[in-house]
């Protein structure tokens, strides 16, 4: 039986075995220590090497030990592995212990859709207009099955996702990936809601509509028919 539901919000009592170290389903702290966190939490096979799609600078590895291959498709960011994550090509099959994804959750900033130092920095750099429904979640099904492929069975695939509103709709990302990495064949182990400080902000946004988002999701999928540890 699940510890958990036996006795709710009790997180160690005496009748749990030593191994059981809970993990919040809720996260305050920095990504890159949830990442350290879920990385000995939830793989039953050895993590690394490990791929991470979205490199950007690395802001999650920083401090980290960890042996990480850095892949984007910005050669503004020098990663190891220059490719669009969509293909992978080159990269070997069955080859990682986990996969981590950060993609980008707004696209293109301002009127004139020009790649401004925001939009690098952020990654906001992949077209998000009409012609993708007004959402970014076309960018996940081809790079579902290349992280499939390179994923080791068994291995983890960590995807930060973050809802948007964009042309005046709700978009929720987190609920196509979920879907689509179970339909791509990854089984959907667990979701953390990571909390950040304050909202973003704008001081062009004159009315609010929705509430200003202060969380995304990191999504825990394996590269295999088991949501548990063997
Ligand atoms: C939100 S940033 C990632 C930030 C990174 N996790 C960090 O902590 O520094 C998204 C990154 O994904 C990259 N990217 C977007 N689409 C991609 C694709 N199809 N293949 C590979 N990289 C992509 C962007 O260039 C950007 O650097």
């Amino acid at each position: 039986m699940d510890a958990e539901l036996a006795i709710p919000g009790i997180s160690s009592p005496p009748s749990h075995s030593p191994q059981y170290k809970p993990l919040s389903s809720v996260w305050e702290g920095s990504d890159g220590e949830l990442l350290e966190t879920m990385l000995q939490f939830y793989p039953s096979i050895p993590p690394e090497p490990i791929l991470d799609a979205t490199y950007n600078t690395g802001r999650f590895w920083k401090g980290s030990t960890r042996k990480v291959d850095s892949m984007d498709i910005d050669p503004a960011h020098s990663p190891m592995i220059l490719a669009d994550n969509r293909d992978m090509n080159g990269v070997p099959s069955k080859h990682y212990g986990v996969v981590v994804y950060d993609p980008p959750h707004v696209g293109p900033q301002g009127r004139d859709k020009s790649v401004k130092r925001f939009d690098v920095d952020f990654g906001a750099t992949m077209a998000c207009g009409k012609e993708h429904g007004w959402s970014l979640s076309y960018l996940y099904p081809p790079f579902l099955k290349q992280a499939k492929r390179v994923l080791k069975t068994d291995g983890i695939l960590l995807a930060k996702i973050t809802d948007m509103v964009n042309s005046h709709r709700s978009k929720w990302a987190h609920c196509d990936f979920m879907r689509m990495a179970e339909e791509a064949g990854f089984t959907v182990c667990d979701l953390i809601i990571k909390i950040r400080r304050g909202p973003m902000t704008s001081n062009k946004w004159k009315k609010a509509h929705h509430a200003r988002k202060r969380h995304c999701f990191w999504i825990i999928c394996r590269n295999g028919e088991s949501c548990e540890r063997g």
